[in-house]
Formats: structure tokens, C-alpha cells, sequence
């Protein structure tokens, strides 16, 4: 079994633990039990406790990969790096909603190699390795053929790291040509969606490399377009993201101005 596998199965298998860690601390449906970082950004006790876990069982299993987590700013350095999203959808969690995910990506210097997105509450584990493919509970999945944006189905996602003003812009336009919009709280979720195929399109004014490192593995895989995530500052400073059907790639790099 070569490195990459072996760390796949370690990551599926860490993942499913952190998952159920989650779903045994998630707050009952009711008002946010959550305190704010920021405007509109929440921190539950679960994420620090999902990632303490998964950072000491990946050093314990792997000590000399590197280590990027969300929320303790704990780092390790390493030629791979484990990044990780301990809840992703920390919006939806809180409230104890389903649509939540442990999102767990490797990259190799600067390329994603691995990617695990744990979903526990859906029941849905998306995996995939560089140059192996991508699957969903095992499955083969791949980004939708659609070539119509009149038909077309897409998420934008929201943070106030960007002004509400753009954000509506962007929704806007993908109105204005057409397509249906959706929101749905998680990002690793939403890139997800589209490496499977149902949902067209995801894009995003800036997100953080934790809620995407995963995603841009299984994206690729799937044979998604993805915009050029990753640049030198990425790790503390995020990026615009735009992933898709490989045809809508032109309307929607007009539309998002995200190449
Ligand atoms: C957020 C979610 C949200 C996205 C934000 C992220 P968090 O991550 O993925 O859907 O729009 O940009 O910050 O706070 O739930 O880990």
C-alpha cells in the first residue's frame, strides 16, 4: 500500500470518529448554543474538542506530517499537511441542524492530495485520492454534465468576510442568466455537491483554505473545474473560490470574475 493510501484509509477512518464525536455533542435544535469569533461567526465546544482529536490521532499516527486546524492555531509544519476543518456548517451545528461536516484534506506542498468530508447527521462520507477518483460512501461520483445555466442550480456562499453588497451582486447576476439559487451554511458541503453532480456550480467571495482543503481533492477528482485556489498567503488569508461543471466554466468565470 503505498503512503497516500495507507493515509486515506486513516483519514476515512479518523473522520468517522470526529463525525460521531460531533453528532454526540450537537446542541438540540433551538437558538444557537455557540458563542461568536466575529460578526456572524460561531464556535461551538465542538470544535476545538473534534479538532484536538484528530490533531493528536494524525501526530500520533503520522509524526512527522504537518498539521493546520481551524480553530486551537496549534500548526505543525510538514512537506504534507493535514488540513482540517474540525465542523464545517458550525451555523447549521449549533443550531442542531444536519448539515454539518468534519472536513480532513492533505496537500503535498501546495497540491490537495487527499480529501475526506464526513457528514454524520447525512449519513455521507466523500472521499477521494489524487489521480484515484472520487467517491461518496464508496461510490464513484463525478461533477454534472450540465452545459445551461438556465438550468443550472448553484450555491453562493456567505460570510460577512466580504461586503453583503458583493455578495448580492454575485447573486444577481447568476439570477440574471438564468439559474436557480441555493444556500445551504457549509462550504466543504456545497464543493462537495458539486463533485457529485447535484448542485451545477459553488462560489464563494473568499473562504479559508480549513473549509476548502478537502473539497479541492475530491473536486478535481470528480473532474469539477475548480479556480486556482491556492497562492502563497492562502494558508492565513483564504481566497475567492468559483468550482463547477466543467462546461460552465465560461459563464461563470464571467459571472463571478473568479479565475
Ligand atoms: C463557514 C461555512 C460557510 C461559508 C463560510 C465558512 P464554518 O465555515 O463553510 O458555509 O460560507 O465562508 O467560514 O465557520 O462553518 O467552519
Amino acid at each position: 500500500m503505498t503512503a497516500l493510501a495507507a493515509r486515506l484509509d486513516t483519514a476515512i477512518a479518523l473522520a468517522a470518529q470526529a463525525g460521531q464525536m460531533a453528532l454526540r455533542m450537537r446542541p438540540p435544535p433551538g437558538a444557537a448554543v455557540a458563542t461568536l469569533k466575529g460578526a456572524q461567526d460561531w464556535l461551538t465546544e465542538a470544535d476545538g474538542a473534534v479538532e484536538n482529536f484528530l490533531s493528536d490521532a494524525l501526530a500520533a499516527a503520522y509524526p512527522q506530517d504537518g498539521f493546520q486546524g481551524e480553530e486551537t492555531g496549534k500548526g505543525r509544519a510538514g512537506a504534507l499537511r493535514w488540513v482540517v476543518d474540525p465542523i464545517d456548517g458550525t451555523a447549521n451545528y449549533a443550531r442542531g441542524a444536519t448539515r454539518f461536516c468534519v472536513s480532513l484534506g492533505l496537500l503535498d506542498e501546495a497540491t490537495p492530495v487527499l480529501g475526506v468530508i464526513v457528514a454524520p447527521a447525512l449519513g455521507e462520507t466523500f472521499a477521494a485520492r489524487h489521480g484515484k477518483g472520487a467517491t461518496l460512501n464508496g461510490t464513484k461520483i463525478q461533477a454534472a454534465a450540465t452545459t445551461d445555466l438556465a438550468r443550472a442550480q448553484v450555491e453562493v456562499g456567505w460570510s460577512l468576510r466580504r461586503p453583503n453588497a458583493d455578495f448580492q451582486s454575485v447573486c444577481n447576476k447568476i439570477q440574471a442568466a438564468g439559474a436557480a439559487l441555493r444556500m445551504g451554511g457549509s462550504g466543504a458541503l456545497g464543493l462537495a455537491d458539486v463533485a457529485a453532480g447535484r448542485i451545477d456550480a459553488y462560489t464563494e467571495l473568499h473562504i479559508n483554505l480549513w473549509d476548502v482543503a478537502a473539497a479541492l481533492c475530491i473536486l478535481a477528482e470528480a473532474g469539477a473545474y475548480t479556480s486556482a485556489f491556492m497562492h502563497p498567503a492562502v494558508d492565513t488569508q483564504g481566497a475567492p473560490i468559483l468550482a463547477c461543471a466543467p462546461a460552465l466554466k465560461d459563464p461563470m468565470r464571467q459571472i463571478t470574475q473568479i479565475a
